[in-house]
């Protein structure tokens, strides 16, 4: 959807490929446990008591924007919060991550499903929105987001992370009624909640499809594809940018363009000028430092914010980030730097000399 009305921050004139004064930046997975304010929440509350408080969720959102400068907010949230509601038993194990204690894995578990009611499922999340729009001024724009499909089905699947994908592919491939049932229950319960955000007043979406580079294009094409464009559009439909993104996706990239996205990300495995061209001009594109290169020493680190920047070439249309989110040990000193340097360098357009 065309907006009527240029934006004026950085980060939304980058979405609709407008000139901007400075090149924006801000990273996936920027509030966490590599910030010492964030360790500070996390010791009183879990992950899932945060995401229940929403000024919490509001202080714990900020806490990026005030210490380095970033050029958008990300909701603090999970995208794994929608499948509670829909009947799974979640839970955050420290050190292993996220385990699905009874996970979809027959057709009998697919019809059980309830459907999300953002609203009143997950009141606390749109609560934490408003809060935070409040506290955030113009230049710095909220960004919502979810999982996408697939990367959420494949958590509801194999009931945590998983390498190959073996419960998952065995539904799609011997059981495709279960397969697409359960993607059709995803897809709208994921477009009603990402409608839900902006109409508590995101100003950009995120879809995450993480884990997508496990499948053909094959498979993606029709096992995946038709979801993530349905929510991508409903996502659309509200007027505000959306992100679209994946990892080790340079085989999936013009598939996932043609599903939907006003910008699409790219994670640090391809040049970022090769994946754009792949992609095409008529797109924004968003990434894609490798997240440890964050733990490189200054001089290697600045080599490598000056490579994607020059492949971006002062082009229209970049939104600085990593290629997936920030790692835990991150220095935060490095955090800042960047940010820095983005801006600094692309203001003052030494790329062009
Ligand atoms: O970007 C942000 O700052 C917003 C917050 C955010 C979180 N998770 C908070 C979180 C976002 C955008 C997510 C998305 C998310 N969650 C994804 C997609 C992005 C990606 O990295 O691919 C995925 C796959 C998940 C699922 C998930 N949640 C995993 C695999 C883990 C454990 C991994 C780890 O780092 O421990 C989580 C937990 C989680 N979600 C944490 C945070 C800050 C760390 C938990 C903690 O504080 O104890």
């Amino acid at each position: 959807m065309t907006r009527n009305i240029e934006p004026k921050s950085r980060f939304l004139r980058a979405c609709d490929r407008l000139p901007v004064d400075a090149t924006p930046v801000w990273f996936m997975r920027q509030a966490g446990r590599y910030m010492p304010e964030y360790r500070a929440i996390r010791k009183r509350y879990s992950l899932l008591e945060i995401v229940e408080r929403p000024e919490v969720v509001a202080e714990v959102t900020l806490q990026p924007v005030h210490a380095h400068g970033v050029d958008a907010a990300i909701l603090f949230a999970d995208i794994l919060l929608p499948v509670v509601p829909m009947g799974l038993k979640l839970e955050f194990i420290q050190g292993e991550g996220p385990v699905i204690h009874n996970p979809v894995r027959s057709a009998a578990a697919v019809k059980q499903l309830r459907s999300l009611d953002a609203e009143s499922d997950l009141g606390h999340v749109m609560e934490a929105i408003r809060l935070i729009r409040v506290e955030l001024s113009e230049d710095v724009p909220l960004i919502g987001f979810s999982g996408a499909p697939f990367t959420l089905a494949s958590y509801m699947v194999e009931g945590g992370p998983s390498r190959n994908y073996m419960h998952v592919k065995r539904m799609m491939y011997s059981a495709p009624e279960s397969w697409h049932a359960l993607m059709d229950r995803i897809a709208s319960s994921l477009s009603r909640y990402l409608v839900s955000q902006v109409e508590a007043g995101a100003q950009a979406l995120q879809l995450f499809d993480s884990w997508v580079g496990a499948l053909s294009t094959r498979d993606y094409e029709r096992f995946v594809l038709p979801y993530s464009a349905r929510v991508l559009s409903a996502a659309a439909s509200t007027g505000v940018p959306v992100i679209h993104f994946g990892t080790v996706t340079s085989h999936l990239l013009k598939l996932m363009k043609q599903a939907g996205g006003t910008v699409i990300g790219l994670d640090w495995r391809i040049g970022l000028d090769a994946g754009w061209s792949i992609l095409g001009d008529d797109v924004a594109v968003q990434g894609n430092l490798d997240p440890v290169a964050m733990f490189a020493p200054l001089p290697e680190l600045k080599e490598q914010v000056t490579d994607v920047l020059r492949r971006a070439g002062g082009r229209p249309g970049h939104i600085f980030n990593l290629g997936h989110g920030i790692l835990q040990d991150t220095p935060v000193e490095s955090v800042r730097a960047v940010v820095d340097m983005v801006h600094e360098w692309t203001s003052v357009s030494i790329l062009s000399s």
